[in-house]
């Protein structure tokens, strides 16, 4: 009996350490990082070119922008070399950066997963992001990234690398 306080207390610390880290966003689009492997075995670099194909093919789809999206707006961006300069993470909670990237996707016409997401995403997007995107999405003529583009240029980056490593595991594999 007495030993029960004691597992609680055990249980509770497993808790809290697997909640610290739980990762903010995961997607398999964003995962270009992970799927490195050290296996250098033929099967396993054949698994890897399955694996960015898939990676390629996702992006530019509706979840993935929204998922790039949300991860800009979770961890910031310092990869386009503007002279504004890069932008730092944390601008919005979790779960307002869903629907503020489900406003988004409708500056460049495309319908979010979640429709109900937007009006709400709207209201967030005028305050927190407006202000340097500018509350039509273009970025304030150029100063800031345009966000009514069809495949947003970071996207458009993480595609060109993507590509580029498929390129190059095909030549390993021909090898
Ligand atoms: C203080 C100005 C500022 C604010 C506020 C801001 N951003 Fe940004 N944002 C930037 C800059 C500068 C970049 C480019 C950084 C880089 O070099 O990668 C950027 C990049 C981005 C990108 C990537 C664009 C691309 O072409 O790949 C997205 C998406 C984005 N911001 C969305 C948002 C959203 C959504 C909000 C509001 C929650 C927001 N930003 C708030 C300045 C800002």
């Amino acid at each position: 009996m007495r030993l029960y306080p004691l597992l609680l207390i055990s249980l509770l610390l497993l808790f809290s350490a697997c909640e610290k880290k739980r990762v903010p966003v995961t997607a398999s689009c964003l995962d270009i990082h992970k799927s490195r492997s050290d296996d250098h075995s033929h099967t396993a670099q054949k698994k890897e070119l399955t694996s960015l194909q898939h990676q390629y093919d996702e992006c530019g789809t509706v979840k993935c922008c929204e998922l790039y999206i949300e991860n800009v707006i979770a961890e910031g961006s310092a990869v386009l070399g503007l002279p504004a300069g890069v932008m730092d993470g944390g601008y919005a909670t979790p779960k307002d950066a869903k629907k503020i990237a489900a406003y988004v996707m409708t500056l460049s016409g495309k319908s979010p997963s979640h429709p109900n997401y937007v009006e709400d995403g709207n209201l967030y997007y005028n305050g927190n992001c407006g202000g340097c995107h500018g509350d039509d999405g273009k970025g304030l003529g150029g100063t800031y990234p345009d966000l009514t583009l069809p495949l947003l240029k970071g996207a458009g980056l993480l595609k060109g690398k993507i590509a580029k490593d498929i390129t190059s595991l095909k030549a390993k594999l021909k090898q």
